[in-house]
């Protein structure tokens, strides 16, 4: 907790002024290793070291890397991880960062390992969630649309568990609730969550709304994806009923799941998010390579 909260000091401090990071990061290598696409988790890494005077190497096409020839995450690890000073990997197997960081030689940072975790994107959701309202301790959070493979969705709920009088809503179809070791997890360290079904039921409690993108790639069933793709379409009709100073945060790629009319509504927080998530990582560089 006094990590997160250092990290989210420096973040805010970046955000205001760089300047005293530029170059810090000189003559240090970021190997960025995405084995399923990426736009804001790869960009917001790459930039972030760029930013610090830092450079990449890498590629975002695992067919453009051996591992298309057969070889195996521990040996494309042991060998990337003798060429660069930090690796980011995105992998859709659960479980392939804790593999990675087994054979790795230098730290690795897990950009997303299949429906399990997304550690990063926590960080971006935290500091955004404490830039805009503040903090964390007495929040009510709802995290509405595909939580059973909502990597970001796991994370968060674990994360935000830590603070103090926190209370947590999962809205989703039955099919894609939260994961049992999610809800395990709170259980255990006392995390007053309900679940349901109908985000209209809950909006008007919220501080943050937490929509989710329904998880195509994830379903081995195309029908049930069309079943359940649009569960949830957040519309202007329905911010009627949330709180004037709520937020709403998505981790994006949006699909269906927010109207574009909600992009101009002053709670909608998803765009600085992303944003935010470049800063947080310059933040994070900089802490794991003492750059600062
Ligand atoms: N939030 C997030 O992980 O976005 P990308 O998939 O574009 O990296």
């Amino acid at each position: 907790m006094e990590e997160l909260d250092d990290l989210f000091t420096l973040t805010e401090k970046i955000e205001r002024d760089a300047s005293f990071l530029r170059e810090s990061c000189r003559g240090k290598l970021l190997a960025s290793l995405f084995f399923e696409p990426s736009t804001r988790t790869r960009l917001s890494f790459e930039a972030a070291m760029l930013r610090l005077g830092g450079s990449c190497l890498g590629f975002a096409e695992p067919s453009s890397s051996s591992a298309a020839k057969g070889e195996s995450l521990a040996d494309t690890i042991r060998v990337v991880s003798s060429y660069c000073d930090l690796i980011v990997m995105r992998n859709p197997k659960e479980g392939a960062a804790l593999l990675a960081a087994q054979y790795s030689l230098v730290p690795v940072v897990n950009a997303g390992d299949g429906g399990h975790h997304h550690p990063t994107q926590t960080l971006t959701d935290l500091g955004t969630i404490r830039r805009l309202i503040g903090g964390f301790d007495g929040i009510t959070v709802g995290f509405c649309g595909d939580l059973k493979f909502g990597r970001t969705v796991h994370s968060l709920a674990e994360a935000l568990g830590r603070y103090r009088d926190v209370t947590l809503f999962f809205i989703s179809p039955r099919e894609l609730g939260v994961p049992s070791y999610i809800a395990a997890a709170l259980k255990n360290n006392n995390v007053r969550y309900a679940e349901t079904d109908r985000l209209e039921k809950v909006i008007g409690e919220l501080d943050v709304l937490y929509m989710t993108r329904v998880q195509r790639e994830r379903f081995l069933n195309e029908e049930e994806y069309l079943r359940l793709k649009d569960s949830y379409i957040l519309t202007a009709e329905k911010m009627k009923q949330a709180r004037k100073r709520m937020i709403v945060l998505h981790p994006l790629p949006r699909v269906n799941e927010i109207d574009v009319e909600i992009d101009s509504d002053p709670r909608a927080a998803y765009f600085k998010q992303a944003e935010h998530g470049m800063y947080v990582r310059m933040a994070l560089i900089a802490s794991i390579l003492g750059c600062f």
